[in-house]
């Protein structure tokens, strides 16, 4: 294993991410989250319970593991304190094990107040966010009227911050939005709490990623969400509001080009997405139907159905060049077990002037577009928990070797997730 990795979603996320750095992070000292909120969700069983994880990365289930979120993460105050409170009640202790980057914008009730009103107001056309303020606490960076976690320990910064970001959010409530309006008391109140919890976990993660670099230390970046969410590579506006490509790692931690050697791409070995926006591949009736109940399709965020699709290697093969991939894990193999055929977008036809479109490299209008598919057959027998490529069905083997090829070699899947057990997993090739 080359000693720091990144590790990006590549379709809509949800692509079993979580999965993959809990199995690799054994190898590992430290986990980084650079970008999202707690718009991210992955769903641990730990003792025998479920535990759904927002915020804080799913390497704080191992002992070994210290995790840091980056400066281009955004908190809710209130939703880390709960995710620490209940890991605590999970006697998983956190002491030592979380680091926040004092450059981490707050998600306030405001953000989240602003987001469900947008969301209604925009009705059919709405994004489908997660409703958790994201957008609008990003907006809040952008504009540099937001208040960073270094603000809040500076009562004077705090209070006058805060109290025109609560002017400027009631006036758009009260005059555009018509709905009731956020109180400074509540709000300072989860702002005061929040900083006497977190006052010995706050470092200059940049500056501590540099020691980590010269101390060989190993690190993972883990990233939320999925490459075609990303704000300026994905499917605008039906994107969230950071960058989930990989530049994201550089502005969202701190880290520089050396401390990234290797980058591997989670890919779900059928698609997924949650919330509005195109989707060339998508499924509808009785297959969507069963992918969506077989690969337990819901978001561990909001619950939402989240809608299917065949992968799509034209849209996998931008992703790949976009952010330097140097390896693939397939995930959820087993989902596709008892499909006789199986396909696989390879080209898109303009079906404006029936030219084949075999690259996409800009975020084109996806409406005129239809998939060129390639069926493969399906093996029709269960892979659960299968750990060796060799016992794959020879069908499961050649939709591996298929996409592999498709990519001329030059980006080979290395990991593939057999089940959503840990110990489910097939290392192909040991990176
Ligand atoms: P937001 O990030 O809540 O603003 O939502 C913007 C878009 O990103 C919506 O389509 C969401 O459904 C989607 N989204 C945000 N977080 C996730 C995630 O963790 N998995 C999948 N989709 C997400």
């Amino acid at each position: 294993m080359k000693s720091n990795i990144v590790i990006l979603g590549t379709q809509w996320g949800d692509e079993g991410k979580g999965k993959i750095v809990d199995f690799l992070t054994r190898k590992f000292h430290y986990v980084v989250r650079y970008q999202g909120g707690n718009n991210a969700g992955h769903t641990l069983i730990v003792n025998n319970k479920k535990v759904v994880l927002h915020l804080i990365p799913s390497g704080i289930l191992h002992d070994n593991i210290v995790c840091i979120l980056g400066g281009g993460v955004v908190i809710s105050p209130y939703g880390l304190m709960n995710e620490i409170k209940m890991l605590s009640e999970l006697k998983i202790s956190i002491n030592n094990r979380l680091i926040l980057s004092e450059s981490c914008p707050l998600v306030l009730e405001y953000h989240v107040k602003m987001d469900i009103a947008r969301e209604l107001f925009l009705k059919n056309s709405s994004i489908g966010t997660t409703k958790k303020g994201i957008g609008p606490a990003y907006e809040d960076k952008i504009a540099r009227r937001g208040l960073q976690i270094r603000d809040i320990y500076n009562d004077e910064i705090l209070f006058k911050k805060l109290k025109n970001n609560i002017n400027y959010y009631n006036s758009q409530f009260i005059n555009y939005y018509k709905c009731s309006t956020v109180q400074y008391d509540r709000i300072l109140k989860e702002i005061l709490e929040f900083r006497d919890f977190i006052k010995n976990k706050i470092k200059d993660v940049p500056g501590l990623l540099q020691k980590l670099y010269k101390e060989k230390k190993k690190v993972i970046f883990e990233g939320a969400q999925g490459a075609l969410l990303d704000l300026d590579h994905g499917t605008f506006p039906y994107v969230t509001s950071s960058n989930t490509t990989i530049g994201g790692v550089f502005t969202g931690s701190g880290a520089n080009l050396k401390l990234v050697n290797h980058v591997i791409g989670v890919t779900k070995a059928y698609c997924t997405r949650v919330g509005s926006g195109p989707f060339p591949t998508e499924i509808t009736g009785d297959l969507d139907s069963y992918l969506c109940m077989k690969g337990k399709e819901f978001g561990s965020t909001t619950g939402r159905r989240r809608r299917t699709g065949w992968l799509d290697l034209v849209l996998l093969s931008r992703v790949i060049t976009l952010n330097s991939i140097t390896s693939l894990c397939l995930t959820k193999l087993d989902v596709l077990d008892d499909l006789s055929e199986i396909k696989v977008c390879v080209a898109y036809k303009n079906m404006k002037n029936m030219n084949i479109i075999e690259d996409i490299f800009e975020n084109i209008n996806y409406s005129f577009l239809k998939p060129v598919y390639k069926i493969l057959p399906g093996w029709k027998q269960s892979i659960r928990g299968i750990t060796s490529f060799s016992d794959l069905p020879s069908p499961a083997q050649n939709y591996v070797y298929f996409i592999e090829k498709f990519f001329n070699h030059q980006v080979l899947i290395d990991i593939i997730s057999t089940g959503p057990n840990r110990i489910d997993t097939i290392i192909k090739r040991d990176i």
